[in-house]
């Protein structure tokens, strides 16, 4: 029968054709389709007379199970090969070099932070904080500044406007963290009512705060850290004793130069601020300034909820910021915060 070998030979080149399995299944549908020429063959065989039926159904039947092995076949290899196109395009190279997490590293002001929290934390001292958006109240008039007073304009104070774009003057950014001695104290004087003395109060504030104030040395927002300790007997002898114990278990050397030097501020009386001087770097030998402090003022105990006839203490303001410029000889402060990784990824 050439008519068959010819159809399985016409079937079998048009199944190796089919590039895509679509193509494939219209190909076969061709022959062994409802109207596929073999189905149109085998459906002929009862027009024949007996004899020949099973000669020629036999022939058929053999062609059709040859076309359907090369139908299988082809789709096995379209298969192989569409994983082949999908293997190749997934493929990964194993042996390239990783790329890596690159390093992070602290922020200096945050290594000096985290310095200064647990050398105080050694001479046991606990660590409070309080919020930046401050209250007037907190920030001057219970640090003994009134409204009007002079010193107010020491400080450039962010204040912040209300819905309608009114200066709202009883709320501002912080211009110090002085206002967390007063929630302290009054979080403390309550906390111990019910006691006829109150304990020891000893703690360090570390925090954000905001002056209009910008060059080398001054940045609009930058970090102080408060200190205050009060008691029955703290004097000022302890105050120097201890900033100098921080200062050089911080720069880790004997022989800093440090100088206090009378100040004026309402908070404290008497008052002075301290100076340390550069190591090395550009400016080696210059002062600078790296915080205020002082014998809490009696009306600052007193609007904190201590008896000022019973109680003591001192105070201290000090800039991390700046001691962060010393200790690594840093000559302007702004590039703390400018976010350069280049200045910063130094700092390991
Ligand atoms: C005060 O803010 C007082 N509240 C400090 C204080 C606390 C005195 C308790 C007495 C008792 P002063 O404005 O000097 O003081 O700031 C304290 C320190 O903050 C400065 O010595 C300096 O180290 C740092 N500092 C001040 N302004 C800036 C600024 N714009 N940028 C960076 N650091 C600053
Ligand atoms: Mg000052």
């Amino acid at each position: 029968m050439d008519t068959l070998d010819q159809l399985v030979s016409s079937a079998v080149s048009d199944f190796a054709a089919a590039t895509e399995s679509a193509r494939l299944e219209d190909a076969k549908a061709r022959y062994l389709g409802k109207e596929g020429a073999l189905t149109v063959l085998l459906k002929g065989l009862g027009k024949l007379p007996a004899d020949e039926r099973k000669v020629a159904g036999a022939a058929i039947n053999l062609a059709k199970e040859r076309i359907e092995s090369a139908l299988v076949a082809r789709r096995e290899a379209l298969k192989n090969a569409q994983l082949e196109t999908q293997l190749a395009a997934e493929a990964l190279d194993v042996t390239l070099p990783g790329r890596g997490m690159p390093r992070g590293s602290l922020h200096p002001v945050t290594r000096s932070l985290e310095r200064i929290e647990a050398l105080f934390r050694s001479i046991g001292f606990e660590v409070a904080d309080g919020p930046e958006i401050e209250t007037d109240w907190h920030n001057f008039t219970a640090l003994n500044t009134p409204e009007n007073h002079p010193a107010r304009s020491m400080h450039d104070t962010f204040y912040l406007r209300d819905e309608e774009g009114r200066v709202a003057e009883d709320v501002l950014l912080r211009t110090h963290t002085s206002p967390v001695q007063i929630r302290t104290m009054l979080a403390h004087a309550e906390r111990h009512k019910h006691l006829d003395r109150l304990p020891e109060l000893r703690v360090i504030c570390p925090g954000r705060v905001y002056r209009v104030d910008s060059d080398a040395t001054h940045s609009p927002m930058f970090h102080q850290v408060e200190g205050l300790w009060i008691g029955e007997q703290v004097s000022f002898a302890d105050l120097k004793g201890v900033v100098a114990d921080f200062l050089r278990r911080f720069f880790e050397s004997d022989d800093l130069k440090v100088r206090f030097r009378p100040s004026f501020f309402p908070f404290t009386e008497p008052s002075a601020e301290i100076d340390v001087a550069f190591m090395s770097g550009p400016l080696e030998g210059r002062w600078l300034e790296i915080a205020g402090c002082g014998m809490v003022h009696p009306n600052v105990l007193r609007f904190g909820g201590f008896d000022p006839e019973k109680y003591t203490g001192f105070a201290f303001g000090m800039g991390p910021d700046r001691l962060t410029m010393l200790r690594y000889s840093i000559p302007d402060l702004r590039l703390f915060f400018e976010g350069d990784l280049r200045f910063l990824s130094q700092f390991h």
